[in-house]
């Protein structure tokens, strides 16, 4: 029997949620970035987004709560919420930021009900999912949990269109790593048109911006990964 890609994952993530004394965003594997490259980096890529303090936020794969906890210090007003299919990780978020975790895994997000939060956001998580129909049903469940006039935020997301280069990059930047797994630990690559379409289908505004394109200098796999903003229409006419 293969197992699939999400499930390898999620072992390694339990792993990987045990780590103590270190900074959250180490337990969520940005383990080459400092704190301040860490809050440049959330604060460059959710510009777009245009957060408000106050809000309901949803986010899908948060981890050690690492991002949600860079948010919380420049919106500390943030109604936050998380959800991870990890339970080590997700105790480290229960642990460290003020908020409400669940678990549970974001191709549904049935727990939730619709038009529940005004953001909803998913950071460097697409590539940990088994299919490009997983990722689909992950977008159209965060794209459900969002009100009207709110919108969606899916970051760090692998380019099908730069998988070559990628691999040649990962190669040469991994070839020192410990492996936490001997299984494939491969990363789904998604192109950028599935998002087009769904935004097409379900009538949402879209902004996909190269995470290149973002000034970070610090972190090589924006190289190859890009950010997708979907704003949901408020109904509203005139
Ligand atoms: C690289 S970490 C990113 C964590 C957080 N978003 C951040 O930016 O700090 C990826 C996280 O996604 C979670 N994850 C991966 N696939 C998932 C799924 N299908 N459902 C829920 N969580 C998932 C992992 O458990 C892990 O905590």
């Amino acid at each position: 029997m293969t197992v699939s890609r999400s499930k390898i994952w999620q072992e390694i993530w339990d792993k990987k949620g045990q780590k103590a004394d270190v900074p959250l965003h180490h337990v969520d594997g940005f383990d080459l970035l400092d704190a301040e490259q860490w809050d440049y980096m959330v604060g460059q890529v959710t510009r777009p987004l245009g957060l408000k303090d106050g809000e309901k936020i949803l986010e899908c794969g948060c981890g050690a709560g690492a991002f949600l906890a860079s948010l919380l210090k420049k919106f500390p007003e943030l109604k936050v919420t998380g959800l991870d299919y990890s339970q080590p990780i997700l105790a480290a978020a229960k642990r460290n930021v003020k908020g409400d975790f669940y678990h549970g895994d974001m191709t549904d997000l049935s727990i939730f009900s619709d038009g529940q939060f005004e953001k909803t956001i998913s950071y460097s998580t697409f590539h940990y999912l088994s299919s490009e129909g997983a990722a689909a049903r992950a977008v159209r469940e965060m794209v459900r949990v969002t009100r009207a006039g709110g919108s969606v935020f899916i970051g760090d997301v692998s380019d099908l269109a730069k998988r070559e280069m990628a691999l040649a990059l990962r190669k040469m930047t991994h070839q020192n790593h410990q492996r936490v797994s001997s299984a494939n630990t491969d990363h789904l690559f998604v192109p950028q048109e599935l998002f087009r379409q769904l935004a097409g289908e379900l009538k949402l505004g879209i902004d996909i911006i190269d995470q290149e394109s973002f000034d970070l200098p610090f972190y090589d796999n924006a190289k190859y990964r890009y950010s997708v903003y979907l704003r949901k229409n408020s109904g509203r006419k005139g």
